[in-house]
C-alpha cells in the first residue's frame, strides 16, 4: 500500500436486528475519518456491511419464521438505508453471504491448513449466541436464584460440547505481545491496549473456529459438516471487501484504522492480527475501540425498550447536530449518556448561539451594506493577525487529533476559531465602521467571510451539508475546496454577491 492511501472500516452489523444509535456512532465516526483524509487529499477507502452468518442471526430468522436467507437480505437492506440517511462516503458495503467473502474466507482457511495452525480436536465449554463467543470457566458467573449462567457482557451462556477444528492460538502468545511493543499505537485508547495486553499476559487458549450443531455459516473447505467460527468469518470482511486474495488487495492493505466498539476489541486487538499473522499477512495498523451510549443515564436494551433510533434524532434535530453532538459531547474512547438536554444545549450554545450567529450577521451585514460584493483585503493590520493566521495555526493541532481519532480535540480547535471570530466582530464593530470608513469596513468583512469560508472547510467532515450550506452563501462548495485552501489566501470568488442569509440554527426553548 502506498503512503498516499488511507483504510478506514467500521465494524460489520449483525442483522439481528435494526439499526440504532450506536451503529450510528461507530458509522459517523468512521466516517469523519474518510472525509478528513479524502479532503486531505489521500486517495482514501471507507469500508461498512453487514455480518450475517451464524447462530444468532440463524435464531432470529426463526423467531420471525423467515427463510434465514430472504431475512438477512431484508435486515441488511435496513443497514444500507443507514448509509444514506447519516450521508456516509461508504466506498462499499460489504456482505458476508456474498461469494466473494466466502471464497476469501475459505482461501485464508486453507493457508492457515499448509501452515500448520489448525487441528480438529474436541470443544467442551460455554457459549454465548449474543455474543457469538467463547468462554472460559473463570470469566462465568451464576445467578442463584435461576442458576442461569452468564457471561461478562451480562449474555447468557449455554455448554457445548462437539467436533471442532482449533486455531493454534496459545503459541501466538509471545510474538503478539512483542507485536504490541512494536507498534506502540496498534490500539488506541491507551486503556483499551492495556487491557489487552494484560489479557494476553495471562496466556491464551486455543480457539475453537468451527461449528458443527448448525449450518448457516461459510463452509470448512474440505469437510462440509463443519461451518467456519461466524467471527472468523466476519474478520475476513476487511480483506475481502478489497478483493482478497487477488493480489489488487494490498493497494489498501494494511488498513490504516479499524474502529470498533469496546466490546469487540478483543477479536479485533487478539484473534485478528494472530489470524493474519499466522496466515502471513500484515496485521491493520491500528485498532480504536471507542465507548458505549447511555439513554438518558440508563444502559440502552431492547428489553427496556429504551433504544434511541437515529432516524427519529435526524428526523427532529437534523443530521448534522447528530453528527456533531456524537463526536463532541465525549471524548471518543469514553462511554456517554445521550440526553435531550444535553443534545438541546449543544444546538442553542454552540450551534445557535456560536456558529450560526457569526455567519448570520457577518453574511448580513455584507449583504446589506456591501451591495453584497466581496472584495480583494487592501490592507492587514497588527490587529487582524491573530484572526487571519488563526485557521493555519489549528491546522496542525487538527491533523494531529485526528490521527489520534480525538474528534472533541478537533471541534474544540475550530470552536477556538470560531470564538475568535466572534470577538474580532465585537471589538471591530463593523456596523459602526461603515460609517466611518468603508474601505477598513470592507477589509474587517471579508477577512471574517474568509475566516467563515476556511471554518466551514475544517467542519465539512464532520458536518457536510452544513458546511456546504454556508460555502454556497458565499459562491463556493466544498466540492472545489479541500485542506490546502486553509493555507490560501485568495480563493473568495470576489463577483459572487452574497444573498441575504437565512438561519441556519433554530435554537429550541
Ligand atoms: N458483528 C460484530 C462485528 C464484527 S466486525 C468484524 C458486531 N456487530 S454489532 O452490530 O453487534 O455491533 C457493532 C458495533 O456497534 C460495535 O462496535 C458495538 O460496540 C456498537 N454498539 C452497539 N451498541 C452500542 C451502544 N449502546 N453504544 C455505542 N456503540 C455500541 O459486534
Amino acid at each position: 500500500m502506498d503512503d498516499n492511501s488511507f483504510f478506514v472500516t467500521t465494524p460489520i452489523y449483525y442483522v439481528n436486528d435494526s439499526p440504532h444509535i450506536g451503529h450510528a456512532y461507530t458509522s459517523i465516526a468512521c466516517d469523519v475519518i474518510a472525509r478528513f483524509n479524502r479532503l486531505n487529499g489521500k486517495k482514501t477507502m471507507f469500508l461498512t456491511g453487514t455480518d450475517e452468518h451464524g447462530l444468532k442471526i440463524e435464531q432470529a430468522a426463526k423467531k420471525k419464521a423467515m427463510n434465514t436467507k430472504e431475512f438477512v437480505d431484508e435486515m441488511s437492506l435496513d443497514f444500507k438505508k443507514l448509509t444514506k440517511t447519516l450521508n456516509l462516503t461508504n466506498d462499499f458495503f460489504v456482505r458476508t453471504t456474498e461469494n466473494f467473502h466466502k471464497k476469501a474466507s475459505q482461501h485464508i482457511w486453507k493457508i492457515l491448513k499448509k501452515n500448520d495452525e489448525i487441528y480438529l480436536d474436541k470443544y467442551k465449554g460455554w457459549y454465548s449466541v449474543s455474543d457469538e463467543a467463547y468462554f472460559n470457566d473463570d470469566e462465568i458467573t451464576t445467578d442463584k436464584k435461576t442458576k442461569k449462567k452468564f457471561a461478562p457482557s451480562g449474555n447468557e451462556v449455554q455448554w457445548v460440547e462437539e467436533e471442532s477444528y482449533f486455531f493454534k492460538l496459545s503459541k501466538w502468545q509471545d510474538k503478539l505481545l512483542d507485536f504490541y511493543k512494536k507498534n506502540p499505537n496498534f490500539i488506541g485508547p491507551d486503556s483499551r491496549k492495556n487491557e489487552v495486553v494484560s489479557f494476553v499476559k495471562n496466556g491464551l487458549n486455543d480457539l475453537s473456529i468451527s461449528r458443527t450443531t448448525f449450518s448457516w455459516g461459510v463452509e470448512v473447505p474440505d469437510d462440509k459438516k463443519h461451518i467456519m467460527y461466524v467471527w472468523l468469518d466476519a474478520l475476513i470482511n476487511y480483506l475481502s471487501a478489497i478483493g482478497y486474495p487477488d493480489k489488487k488487495y494490498k493497494e489498501f492493505w494494511p488498513a490504516n484504522l479499524h474502529i470498533v466498539g469496546k466490546d469487540i476489541i478483543r477479536f479485533h486487538a487478539i484473534y485478528w492480527p494472530a489470524f493474519l499473522l499466522a496466515a502471513e499477512i500484515e496485521p491493520p495498523k491500528r485498532i480504536f475501540a471507542h465507548g458505549w451510549w447511555t439513554n438518558e443515564g440508563k444502559k440502552i436494551s431492547k428489553s427496556l425498550g429504551n433504544v434511541i433510533d437515529p432516524n427519529e434524532i435526524i428526523k427532529k434535530y437534523g443530521l448534522d447536530t447528530l453528527r456533531f453532538f456524537l463526536l463532541k459531547e465525549v471524548p471518543f474512547g469514553n462511554d456517554g449518556d445521550f440526553s435531550k438536554e444535553s443534545l438541546q444545549r449543544r444546538i442553542n450554545n454552540d450551534l445557535a448561539n456560536d456558529l450560526g450567529n457569526l455567519v448570520q450577521r457577518v453574511l448580513t451585514i455584507v449583504n446589506k451594506n456591501l451591495n453584497g460584493q466581496l472584495n480583494k483585503i487592501k490592507e492587514i493590520r497588527d490587529s487582524d493577525k491573530k484572526l487571519y493566521e488563526y485557521p493555519k495555526e489549528i491546522l496542525k493541532t487538527i491533523e494531529l487529533s485526528y490521527e489520534n481519532q480525538e474528534f472533541h480535540k478537533v471541534i474544540e480547535s475550530i470552536w477556538k476559531l470560531i470564538s475568535e471570530a466572534n470577538k474580532y466582530v465585537d471589538e471591530n464593530a463593523p456596523w459602526k465602521l461603515l460609517k466611518k470608513d468603508k474601505e477598513r469596513a470592507g477589509d474587517v468583512l471579508n477577512i471574517l467571510v474568509l475566516i467563515i469560508a476556511k471554518i466551514a472547510i475544517f467542519l465539512s467532515p464532520i458536518m457536510p451539508n452544513t458546511s456546504e450550506n454556508i460555502l454556497n452563501k458565499i459562491g463556493l462548495s466544498t466540492k472545489k475546496l479541500t485542506m490546502k485552501h486553509i493555507n490560501n489566501n485568495s480563493f473568495l470568488n470576489t463577483t459572487f454577491k452574497i444573498k441575504k442569509p437565512e438561519i441556519i440554527f433554530q435554537k429550541i426553548e
